[in-house]
């Protein structure tokens, strides 16, 4: 148990973490050319939000949430999502009195309770981005143009977006009444899951990985067919835009995604070489999750993208990826203890340049071996009787050439000749 991190969750060790800060410089260079800034909101919210938020009945609160009772009696949640909360915070921050629209973006781990498989995690990360005040569909094409925009900027390209509608409330509940109506007689033929999805949320029925409740569907009514005129008008702008822009997509009128507060616009890309697990990035419009919550009906759009997926994506995709810069220089002792030698590190340091040293009383052969072990281009030596010389010995460890510089000009050279190295 106390060594091993709780199951769903993992470790994200130092040789990984170059991965991680490519993609998310990436996300910010993304999110910068897109006009979007950074927020920052909590690891937990009020169990209610995300009840309101996110909805009752879908998988995500109903069986997912890490909820817990704090030591005030308050309900609180570790953020399975990040849209509730970014609406939470639009609203506390009264966001509707700024310039809209409001666009921003997140970095961060979320939490669900869900079976862990390749891809699937207890506690993953997102980037994702929100952008309040416009109905617009021209900024529908804006947020799909983003995500394709940043997952290509990673280098994959092999990307299937798929799009649909999922109307608005008043569409929605009389395409549900049909659906519902459409599967009476075949209810028992559904998975457990789908059977009491029937009652309380029909829509789930028809992304049913499930080859049964697939077959029960096949010929079910579809909400494509039954959006209203205000929706259908919009959904046909939002494709307009898309094609203008020379964006393939996939019609999928079986795309529901798992959150409530979805209207119109849904949309999900994926990625090969994923398993099951092949959605890398959700999103879509949320024209009233800001009133459900609590505040004026400000409409939204947003996505999300699962940031170890898409690490996955890319080793699928045999991108090697980032590595970690190697330290400048490393200071070798030979005859001078770690404890003298750390005011010469400090000062290199102190120049700039990324400086390492020995910590185990290592022999000189073994402290050559490790830095040239960790890449590092320059060690500096430093002898007893070179350093009451005031020198030290500076040997470029690609060359194998060595150069005995004063310990007053050792920072400016070293500076110099990395200079000339890149
Ligand atoms: P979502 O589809 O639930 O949407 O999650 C978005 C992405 O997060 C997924 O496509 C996937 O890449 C990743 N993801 C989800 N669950 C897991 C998991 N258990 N393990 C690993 N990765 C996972 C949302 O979260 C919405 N808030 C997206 C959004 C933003 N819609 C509008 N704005």
């Amino acid at each position: 148990m106390l060594t091993k991190a709780p199951r769903g969750t993992k470790d994200i060790l130092p040789a990984e973490v170059p991965q991680w800060r490519f993609f998310e410089e990436k996300a910010r260079e993304a999110c910068r050319l897109f006009g979007y800034s950074e927020i920052r909101i909590p690891m937990f919210e009020h169990t209610e939000l995300f009840l309101r938020g996110v909805g009752e009945v879908t998988d995500i609160v109903a069986k997912e949430m890490y909820t817990f009772t704090d030591k005030g009696g308050r309900s609180l949640t570790l953020r399975p999502e990040g849209t509730a909360s970014v609406a939470r915070a639009y609203l506390e921050h009264k966001m509707q009195g700024e310039a809209q629209p409001v666009k921003v973006f997140y970095t961060g781990p979320m939490f669900r309770y869900d079976r862990p498989q390749a891809g699937r995690y207890r506690q993953f990360h997102q980037f994702g981005v929100e952008a309040f005040g416009s109905q617009e569909p021209a900024l529908d094409a804006e947020v799909v143009m983003l995500a394709l925009f940043f997952l290509q900027s990673l280098g994959l390209d092999k990307l299937t977006l798929h799009l649909n509608s999922v109307g608005c409330p008043e569409c929605r509940s009389r395409y549900r009444e049909s659906l519902r109506a459409a599967l009476r007689g075949k209810v028992k033929e559904l998975c457990p899951d789908c059977g009491e999805r029937y009652e309380k949320n029909p829509l789930r029925i028809l992304d049913c990985k499930n080859e049964r409740c697939q077959a029960v569907t096949k010929e079910a009514p579809l909400l494509a067919d039954e959006l209203c005129n205000g929706c259908r008008e919009h959904f046909a702008a939002v494709r307009a835009a898309l094609d203008a822009l020379g964006v393939a997509y996939v019609l999928n009128p079986r795309l529901v995604r798992g959150l409530d507060y979805y209207t119109k616009t849904a949309f999900e890309i994926m990625a090969p070489g994923l398993g099951a697990q092949s959605s890398i990035c959700g999103g879509g419009r949320y024209d009233h999750l800001v009133a459900t919550i609590g505040g004026p009906d400000i409409p939204g759009i947003g996505f999300a993208i699962g940031i170890e997926r898409v690490l996955l994506a890319l080793a699928a995709a045999g991108s090697g990826g980032a590595e970690a810069a190697a330290p400048d220089v490393f200071v070798a002792t030979a005859g001078v203890t770690p404890a003298e030698a750390l005011p010469y590190v400090m000062e290199l340091r102190k120049a700039g340049l990324a400086a390492e040293m020995d910590f185990l009383n290592r022999s000189l052969k073994a402290q050559l071996k490790l830095a040239d072990k960790k890449g590092i281009r320059y060690v500096v030596l430093l002898g007893e009787a070179e350093l009451q010389a005031g020198q030290a010995t500076v040997k470029d460890m690609q060359s194998g050439m060595q150069e005995a510089v004063s310990l007053g000009g050792l920072c400016a050279y070293l500076a110099e000749r990395l200079k000339e190295e890149n």
